[in-house]
């Protein structure tokens, strides 16, 4: 089941990268990959939320768990997938984004 959620998440944070690589704005970018993080990193949920938070600090966390140094489950697969342009393009969203409660 664990391995379902983390093959479908891996599935959609690819599909996303593939349709933010198509060449669109970087805000819709954003969208279509941070929109993904908050299926597990919704406001008020048992996850660390995201929304609001520094967009410098958010792409220092992904490029770790990216590297290897930040340890994780489901976290270095993920960042694992997404390259320096597409982790500030995130971080930025995330980040201007309004904590939603
Ligand atoms: C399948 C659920 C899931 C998805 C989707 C997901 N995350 Fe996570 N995230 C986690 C878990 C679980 C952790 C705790 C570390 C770990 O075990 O990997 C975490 C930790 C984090 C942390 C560290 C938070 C802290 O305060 O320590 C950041 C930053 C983060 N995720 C960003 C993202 C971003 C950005 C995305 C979208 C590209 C994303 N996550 C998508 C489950 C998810």
């Amino acid at each position: 089941m664990k391995r379902r959620v983390i093959l479908f998440c891996a599935t959609l944070v690819s599909l996303a990268a593939r349709t933010a690589a198509a060449g669109d704005s970087p805000d819709l970018a954003g969208f279509v990959l941070g929109s993904a993080c908050l299926t597990c990193h919704a406001a008020g949920g048992a996850i660390a939320p995201l929304e609001g938070r520094e967009a410098v600090g958010l792409a220092e966390q992904l490029d770790g768990f990216r590297d290897g140094t930040r340890a994780g489950t489901v976290m270095p697969r993920l960042a694992r997938g997404l390259d320096d342009a597409q982790i500030a393009r995130i971080a930025a969203w995330l980040a201007a984004r309004e904590v939603s409660r």
